[in-house]
């Protein structure tokens, strides 16, 4: 028996201030989402922005439904947009953000695990790394450098 390391390393930064231009930029970009996803059941607001290969940026936003289940995550919403419309277009970058009702969320918001998933299929697809970024509504910023540095030991298709 031995120990391994799964590799997952990430990188903090101060604020979103911290950012470059570009990422900051992102950043907003999900900000701005998430100040309009719908969410009336949780009050919990998510934005998440794709930078894509030509600079383009695509927004998504949790939509949530009566019937609970049916919602949808922002991330999700986000890449299936990318997916569905621009399925040749490579996605860069990946920011995500939240906003809640009930509370100043002041550390970072990460995808669930059904949104690293489905992140994942399209990051192996393209062969290119997806940045991705992700903080509350104030404070820390996260940035890991890849979406399967966030999910060890992965299912794709290669094992299909
Ligand atoms: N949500 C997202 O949009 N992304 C995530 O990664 C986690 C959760 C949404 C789903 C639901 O509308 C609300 O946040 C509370 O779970």
């Amino acid at each position: 028996m031995k120990e391994i390391n799964t590799g997952t390393s990430a990188f903090i930064f101060q604020d979103i201030d911290e950012l470059s231009t570009v990422d900051k930029n992102l950043m907003e970009a999900a900000i701005q989402a998430a100040k309009n996803a719908y969410a009336p059941y949780s009050g919990f607001s998510v934005g998440a922005a794709l930078l894509m290969d030509d600079n383009s940026i695509i927004i998504g936003n949790n939509q949530e439904n009566a019937a609970y289940p049916s919602g949808m995550c922002a991330e999700r919403v986000a890449i299936w947009k990318a997916g569905s419309s621009y399925p040749n277009k490579k996605v860069k970058k990946i920011a995500i953000t939240a906003i809640s009702s009930n509370k100043k969320l002041d550390k970072p918001v990460g995808p669930c695990g059904a949104c690293r998933q489905t992140l994942l299929e399209y990051e192996v697809n393209q062969k290119e790394a997806m940045e991705i970024f992700f903080m509350g509504e104030i404070g820390n910023v996260v940035k890991a450098n890849s979406i399967a540095s966030l999910l060890p030991f992965s299912f794709d298709s290669s094992y299909l």
